[in-house]
């Protein structure tokens, strides 16, 4: 199992701490970008993840929450983001177009849904994808409970790339904890996300590593 923990939970005030905790305990480092408008919520943008991607030792995992989301993908891959993930519901009919260009820049091409997006949605890209992120909350904010849900979703895309014969991952981003990683698993989840449950604990590398370990 893969861990990504997201920064949005970490101390904006001790970023360089945070980044180099995870460089020694994660597996990639998760940057939620937003817009303001595919999500109801601002995070941050380049002067935030150029300054993490000179501290990280370990690779980017961009995941866009914007409109136009392939404005951004030639900056990212250039600071050396080795994954970067858009919405199906910010590229529509484009998506496969904008992972092609992704996997052209030499970047895993991961392909997002919010949680009221069918996962069937999903099923013409693979093939086009490297990773799919199925959201497990809407997007926009961290901290929020885990749709319980999701772990259908999870496995009906494992199935059909199973059934399909296709290798690309299954992301998994909002409200994931200790609590609920090892059904997120057995799912067919390979890279968790956390925000909260790892920067809001006492001990965040503990946290990691029961992630990883689920
Ligand atoms: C939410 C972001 C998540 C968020 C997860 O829109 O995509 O990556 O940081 O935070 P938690 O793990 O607290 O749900
Ligand atoms: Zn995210």
């Amino acid at each position: 199992m893969l861990v990504s923990p997201s920064l949005l939970s970490a101390d904006f005030l001790q970023l360089g701490d945070a980044v180099r905790m995870l460089n020694a305990h994660a597996d990639l480092i998760h940057l939620d970008l937003m817009d303001g408008v595919l999500v109801p919520n601002l995070s941050f943008g380049f002067s935030v993840t150029d300054a993490v991607s000179r501290e990280a030792a370990i690779p980017l995992d961009a995941h866009l929450m914007t409109i136009h989301p392939w404005e951004w993908f030639p900056h990212l891959a250039k600071k050396g983001a080795a994954y970067i993930s858009f919405h199906l519901e910010a590229a529509g009919a484009d998506a496969a177009k904008h992972l092609a260009s992704l996997r052209a820049m030499g970047v895993k091409a991961g392909l997002a849904i919010d949680p009221d997006v069918p996962v069937q949605k999903l099923f013409p890209y693979i093939g086009s994808a490297d990773f799919f992120l199925i959201m497990s909350v809407y997007a926009g904010f961290g901290g929020q409970r885990f749709i319980p849900e999701s772990l259908e979703r999870i496995a009906a895309l494992k199935a059909e790339l199973a059934r399909r014969g296709d290798r690309a991952m299954i992301e998994v981003d909002g409200g994931v904890s200790a609590a609920n990683a090892k059904e997120l698993r057995e799912a067919g989840a390979d890279i968790l996300v956390a925000g909260s449950a790892v920067f809001g604990a006492p001990d965040p590398a503990a946290v990691i590593r029961s992630l990883k370990s689920a």
